[in-house]
């Protein structure tokens, strides 16, 4: 219990997602997701829903850590890439890990037709 560092949770309409991908095209997709998760995105009929699955992700951790996303963590500086089981596993850029002392994070995403959600916990590494 006293390795639990944070913990957040972040709810998305996938139709903003859309709104924004029809706007701002490609430009979005490269400001969200790195190259690794907008190829796993591309992989669906309907990308919106995991890259709304991806921002939600990304802004629980930024609860998580306590920041929100900014300065200190970018959303290029958290990746989500899933497990061969297709579990999703959430890493940090070397930068952002040193700055947060290189913590797990643990994440469950979630989305139907018209929302994405998702919830980060975040815990001292003591591998
Ligand atoms: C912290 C952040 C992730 C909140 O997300 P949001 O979508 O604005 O708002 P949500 O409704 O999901 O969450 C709001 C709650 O987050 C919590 N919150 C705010 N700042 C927080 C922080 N630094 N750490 C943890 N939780 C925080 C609060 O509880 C807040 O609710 P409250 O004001 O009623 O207490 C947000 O500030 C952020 O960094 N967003 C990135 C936005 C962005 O870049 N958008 C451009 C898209 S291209």
């Amino acid at each position: 219990m006293n390795n639990i560092l944070g913990i957040g949770t972040d709810i998305v309409e996938i139709e903003r997602i859309r709104d924004s991908i029809k706007e701002f095209q490609d430009k979005f997709f490269e400001r969200i997701c790195t190259e690794k998760e907008r190829a796993y995105c591309f992989q669906h009929k309907d990308p919106a829903s995991p890259l709304a699955a991806r921002f939600a992700a990304k802004e629980a951790i930024a609860k998580a850590l306590g920041t929100g996303i900014g300065k200190t963590l970018s959303w290029q500086d958290m990746e989500i890439l899933n497990n061969r089981e297709g579990k999703p596993e959430a890493t940090l850029s070397p930068e952002a890990s040193r700055i947060f002392h290189h913590p797990r994070i643990l994440i469950s995403m979630s989305h139907c037709k018209e929302y994405a959600t998702a919830v980060a916990l975040v815990t001292l590494n003591d591998e």
